[in-house]
């Protein structure tokens, strides 16, 4: 091919997408830094969504933001629905969290990450209408053993035996929340442990389906888009979801109707995305278990990113470094 030929066409995404996505993270984690500890979870988030808005529109695909930074009048970048991409290319939903951890970042605390997760067009489920989810994340050993409409004591000394494991040993991420007081006292009450999470419940979900960590599921309600975004996730690395909608009134009940969704719905993984030709990417802001932070080495900035491809099913940590002079120039991507 010469350079002037244009660039091969795919009608799904494909590998090569997974690994310009990463760049797409890797950018806005980059760009996210000056904002770590300083307060401003709006400046830090801005800065993110601004690195990858501009860069994804460098990227050869055909996107639409399915779930992005909230609607259009509300958020000017990455609005659900907004046209990624440079049109050329593989026809692909979207969803982009240029931090999930808005406040751990402005607070200067661990486990911020910036994630985007694609799947083939129509593939991924649009909750946008309802902001938060009920979700159970485990390993694949949650197939055919946990059920989130079976108390949560039953379902965890179930998956203690599908782990053999004792029910003493078994970790349980969960939002630290007010709204999580009873799930907490049934937690300990069946003899397993809370990992209790400030925030950032898309690395609690990777670190309950992933088999090498010591969380073994990761319960509660959290936002609906991270819900999806998990869900990217967990399909690819084989884990188990169930997710539920959870409306906070009867207008957001209505409101969610009338955009055709079940908020009684018990949704599988399949129907929360479904196929299984979908990437998920993900850059460490800020130190964590998953994932390390971006961090200055001399004249260089270190960045960790995690790709799962959910058809080959391959975890890949990508290791980066950053010639940091580059990124004074505000234009640099
Ligand atoms: P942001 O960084 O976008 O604010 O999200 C952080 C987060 O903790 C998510 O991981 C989680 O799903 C959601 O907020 C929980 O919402 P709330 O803070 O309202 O309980």
């Amino acid at each position: 091919m010469t350079s002037t030929e244009p660039a091969p066409l795919f009608h799904h995404p494909d590998r090569n997408l997974a690994l310009e996505l990463v760049r797409a993270t890797e950018a806005a984690a980059i760009r996210a830094v000056p904002w770590i500890g300083k307060g401003d979870k709006n400046a830090a988030d801005k800065a993110a969504v601004d690195a990858m808005r501009l860069f994804l529109g460098t990227v050869n695909f055909d996107g639409v933001v399915v779930i992005g930074e909230g609607e259009k009048d509300e958020a000017p970048m990455l609005y659900n629905g907004e046209q990624v991409g440079n049109g050329r290319g593989p026809a692909c939903d979207i969803a982009v969290d240029p931090i999930d951890g808005t406040s751990l970042t402005a607070a200067g605390r661990g486990h911020a990450l910036s994630v985007i997760a694609v799947s083939e067009r129509g593939t991924m489920l649009d909750a946008s209408s309802v902001f938060y989810m009920d979700k159970f994340v485990t390993g694949p050993e949650g197939f055919g053993t946990v059920d989130i409409r079976r108390p949560v004591g039953e379902n965890l000394r179930a998956l203690a035996e599908a782990k053999g494991k004792d029910i003493g040993e078994v970790r349980v991420a969960v939002l630290d929340r007010p709204r999580h007081e009873e799930l907490i006292r049934e937690i300990r009450a069946a003899g397993a442990g809370t990992r209790l999470i400030l925030d950032g419940d898309v690395a609690g979900g990777i670190n309950a389906a992933r088999h090498d960590t010591r969380i073994d599921a990761c319960i509660g309600i959290g936002g609906s888009p991270e819900g999806i975004t998990t869900a990217c996730a967990v399909k690819a690395l084989g884990g188990f979801m169930q997710g539920k909608l959870a409306p906070r009134d009867d207008a957001e009940r209505a409101r969610a109707e009338a955009a055709g969704l079940d908020c009684d719905k018990i949704l599988e993984l399949d129907d929360m995305v479904s196929g299984d030709n979908h990437f998920f990417v993900a850059t460490g802001v800020t130190d964590g278990a998953l994932l390390l932070g971006v961090k200055k080495n001399g004249p260089y900035i270190s960045t960790e990113s995690i790709v799962l491809r959910s058809k080959s099913g391959t975890i890949r940590r990508v290791a980066a470094e950053h010639l940091a002079q580059k990124w004074l120039d505000p234009d640099f991507l």
